[in-house]
């Protein structure tokens, strides 16, 4: 009976570490497409060519998720990219975050 409740936890642990690794991964082709509003600041391959503006391109994915989730929330305080992050839902975060962070930082 004990090794049942055991194996039970053991499996419910491996469910919850892969539901969060999946949940975690963005989709890169649905961050391409919500990025036409972030281009005319970091740039059409997320080099900036305004010096005052970060390059994204190749950036950790996570970094890059949350700073954005920083900026939504207020923890990171800008006034240019408070209001871009502010409509920004938990999957379209992850979506730019995962399409970011895939381009070639070399431009
Ligand atoms: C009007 C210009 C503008 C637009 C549009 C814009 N950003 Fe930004 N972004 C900035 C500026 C300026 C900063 C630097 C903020 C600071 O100094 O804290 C920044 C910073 C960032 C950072 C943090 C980079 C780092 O290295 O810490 C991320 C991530 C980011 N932007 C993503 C986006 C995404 C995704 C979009 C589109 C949804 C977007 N931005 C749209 C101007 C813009």
């Amino acid at each position: 009976m004990k090794s049942i409740k055991i194996a039970i936890l053991a499996m419910t642990a491996l469910s919850c570490a892969i539901a969060s690794s999946n949940a975690f991964a963005g989709d890169a082709a649905k961050g391409k497409a919500k990025s036409a509003t972030c281009v005319a600041c970091h740039g059409a391959n997320g080099i900036s060519m305004i010096p005052m503006y970060p390059n994204l391109a190749g950036q950790k994915e996570q970094y890059l998720a949350l700073q954005l989730k920083a900026f939504r929330d207020g923890e990171r305080k800008n006034m240019v990219m408070a209001p871009m992050a502010a409509g920004l839902s938990d999957d379209d975060i992850a979506n730019l975050a995962a399409y970011y962070a895939g381009l070639n930082p070399a431009g």
